[in-house]
């Protein structure tokens, strides 16, 4: 691909950027460790969600040290809601290799942390480290491929190479900045759902796609790989004010954490139902049609743990796929 119309690209982003950038919370008082944060955070999951949950995380956890000595439950509470948890176990873990050894000074020291792959290297090393490391997300796999208007299946990791290649060739000395436009640009401008900004943007001389007035002809992907779909009963059981709590398996969906009673198959007749709702919740690739169900029971069943709302509300991890059931909780 010709790299000259990548090189004119650079310094128009880099000046729409110091222009049009959102104040972020991680965009203040950076630091190697807070970066490392916001960038696992914010995999996978919406700026908008992030924003709260990233202020109170450093809160409680300002440095690598103090998280690395926190509970682990403790780690996963604060998570709460952002899914994905295996990123919070991850970084827990990091922490606790930084607290001994410093903070990584390498694209391959960083990568050897626990969850943090090409993307988080890349990005941490251009955000925090100065480095000229790429980092190839969604946006910036948009972006690019509208800008040269490039057919190639974005699902494809030889595509994702061949980007991360060329924007080796055209890194400029400011790698935060530059880091940082490629995705904003992707979120502000040349957004994923529905017509980009093409009036708003710093490209639209450069890019072949609006030139040639086909912007949502680009990013081509592969056909989507369907979702299964589970069918659940999600039982919520009361006695005396306390609510039945058990611990999801160690591996698969939502691993070690709290949820209500939950059965994919048959369920035991807990008693006469007082409420019944449905929700649905949505994962890469699962969809769980649940059905919830507020029981009043006898006694305090085993194998679960009973806890008070307040308790459960403080302490335990619910993820938010329960959050349609969490009303009962009172
Ligand atoms: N998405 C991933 N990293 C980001 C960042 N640093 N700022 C805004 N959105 C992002």
């Amino acid at each position: 691909m010709d790299i000259s119309l990548l090189r004119d690209a650079v310094p128009p982003l880099l000046e729409w950027f110091r222009v049009s950038k959102r104040d972020l919370p991680w965009r203040r008082n950076r630091t190697p460790y807070t970066a490392l944060v916001a960038e696992l955070m914010l995999q996978q999951t919406r700026v908008e969600a992030v924003k709260d949950r990233f202020v109170q995380f450093l809160a409680a956890f300002p440095t690598p040290e103090a998280l690395a000595s926190a509970d682990e439950e403790e780690v996963l509470k604060l998570w709460e809601g952002l899914g994905y948890y295996s990123r919070a176990r991850n970084l827990h873990r990091a922490a606790k290799v930084i607290a001994e050894k410093g903070f990584p000074a390498t694209f391959e020291e960083m990568r050897a942390l626990p969850g943090v792959g090409d993307y988080t290297a890349g990005a941490v090393c251009s955000i925090a480290l100065g480095l000229p490391v790429p980092a190839v997300d969604g946006n910036v796999l948009r972006i690019l491929s509208r800008l040269y208007a490039d057919g190639s299946n974005i699902d494809d990791p030889s595509t994702k190479a061949g980007y991360a290649a060329l924007l080796r060739e055209v890194y400029p000395p400011e790698t935060a900045d530059f880091c940082e436009a490629l995705m904003e640009l992707g979120a502000i401008v040349c957004v994923p759902n529905g017509a980009p900004m093409c009036g708003a943007c710093p490209w639209s001389g450069l890019c072949r796609a609006h030139l040639a007035g086909r912007e949502e002809a680009f990013p081509v992907r592969a056909e989507k790989r369907a979702r299964r779909t589970v069918d659940a009963t999600v039982c919520g059981l009361r006695c005396g004010g306390r609510y039945a709590l058990e611990k999801r398996p160690a591996k698969g969906l939502l691993a070690g954490l709290w949820q209500f009673p939950f059965f994919e198959g048959d369920v035991p007749d807990f008693g006469p139902v007082l409420k019944e709702k449905r929700a649905k919740h949505i994962f890469t690739h699962v969809e769980w049609r649940m059905t919830g169900r507020l029981i009043e029971t006898e006694r305090e069943l085993a194998p679960y743990i009973w806890v008070g709302a307040e308790e459960l509300r403080e302490k335990y991890a619910v993820p938010s796929a329960f959050r349609a059931f969490m009303e009962w909780v009172k």
